[in-house]
């Protein structure tokens, strides 16, 4: 806590019932200058929603020292005190510092649990080997608080990677109309391409999010573009591209449209009814066909068979810097669903990221973005 405060971090602490067997709140309480929450139904807050409120507030969740018991919990999703409830709450990258006698470290079942969590995206510190508070040596002490600092730092200078560039994203679906009260439409939520957004700003770029109609809210630092159809949404980033150094195409813009689009609505009539369509611009390949176009675009492709060949079809055909593809219409991932996976190409290399929540999984698409701008500016 001191040394956080030292670097004019604000820090807030949760502290379990454990916890308080060990130290008193208030000794955080005047450590923090903020009260301290320890339970998971707080009537002193406004909306009773203690939980909510911090995993809103909190840009990292720090767990140290983090038992075998909340690392488990962790695990399985418990959320019975407030703790546990808020790490289920936040979005916010998470750390634990474990703490625990050198025999249950190393139980099996406590070695798959940090493995799960590790692969749900929580950040390992330590342990480290040494004296322990049981009298025996072994694997299990905390990293030392210096050590803890020094990796949240080292984390938040990486997350600065995109400073100074200027993000295009596309998201969420587009509408196309029929009628003054009908559409045709697809099943996107918007929630990758949001991620994108939130990773990049975080990762310090200048973040346009040009969105499709879709039911999210975004940082009020990100500027965003409301559209509806794929002509509105292709103007949007046709009109913006050049003045940003990467556009990410995460948006499900129709590949057809209604030939025309009747002022009236259509009245019900004949047994059959044929609509006639047809094609949309291409917002990516148009903008790769730009004089001062971005220096990097990424595409993506969302396909329910062959992925490999379309995604590198895409990546060749609309002469990309890099695509992401993942399978839709399936019970994981993809269209509307919390977490993905994405099978990257570009295009000497690819790289494959496990399912995960799409908030993990846009910080780990916008590194190897990062990369990429990197080795290609190199060159
Ligand atoms: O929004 P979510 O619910 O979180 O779901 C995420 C997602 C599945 C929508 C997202 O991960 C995704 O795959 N987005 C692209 C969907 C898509 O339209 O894929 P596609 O294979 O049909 O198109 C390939 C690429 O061409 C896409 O980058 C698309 O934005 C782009 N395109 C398509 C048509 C068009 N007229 N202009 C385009 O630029």
């Amino acid at each position: 806590m001191r040394l956080l405060r030292k670097q004019d971090n604000q820090v807030r602490v949760v502290m379990t019932h454990s916890a308080m067997q060990f130290i008193s709140p208030l000794t955080f309480q005047a450590l923090s200058g903020n009260s301290v929450s320890t339970e998971l139904l707080d009537a002193e807050e406004e909306n009773a929603m203690g939980h909510i409120n911090l995993a809103r507030w909190a840009d990292k969740l720090v767990i140290a020292p983090a038992t075998a018991n909340i690392i488990a919990k962790l695990t399985h999703g418990l959320a019975d005190d407030l703790l546990s409830t808020l790490y289920l709450a936040t979005n916010c990258p998470v750390y634990i510092a474990p703490a625990m006698n050198h025999v249950m470290w190393n139980k099996a079942v406590t070695q798959e649990n940090i493995l799960r969590l590790q692969t749900h995206g929580v950040q390992l510190i330590g342990p480290e080997s040494g004296d322990q508070a049981c009298g025996e040596v072994g694997f299990g002490r905390m990293s030392e608080a210096s050590d803890i600092v020094l990796k949240l730092t080292e984390e938040s200078c990486s997350d600065y990677t995109l400073q100074s560039k200027n993000i295009l994203i596309s998201a969420g679906p587009t509408r196309e109309f029929l009628d003054p009260v009908r559409y045709i439409t697809n099943r996107s939520s918007g929630k990758m391409g949001y991620a994108l957004a939130e990773a990049a700003l975080n990762a310090g770029a200048k973040v346009t999010l040009i969105s499709g109609p879709v039911n999210l809210t975004s940082s009020d630092k990100i500027t965003r573009i409301n559209v509806e159809t794929a002509e509105q949404m292709h103007h949007a980033v046709l009109s913006r591209a050049d003045k940003n150094d990467i556009y990410i195409g995460a948006a499900a813009v129709a590949d057809y449209t209604p030939a025309s689009i009747s002022l009236k609505k259509i009245k019900k009539q004949a047994n059959e009814s044929t609509i006639q369509l047809q094609k949309t611009r291409d917002i990516l390949t148009d903008v790769a066909a730009l004089k001062n176009k971005p220096n990097f675009i990424v595409g993506f492709a969302a396909e329910t068979d062959d992925l490999e060949h379309y995604a590198k079809n895409k990546l060749k055909q609309k002469k990309l810097d890099m695509i992401a593809a993942n399978w839709v219409g399936q019970e994981q991932g993809g269209f509307d669903k919390d977490e993905n996976a994405l099978q990257v190409y570009w295009n000497t290399g690819s790289q494959c990221l496990e399912m995960t929540n799409k908030t993990h999984l846009a910080k780990q698409l916008i590194n190897l973005i990062t990369e990429r701008v990197n080795e290609k500016n190199s060159t």
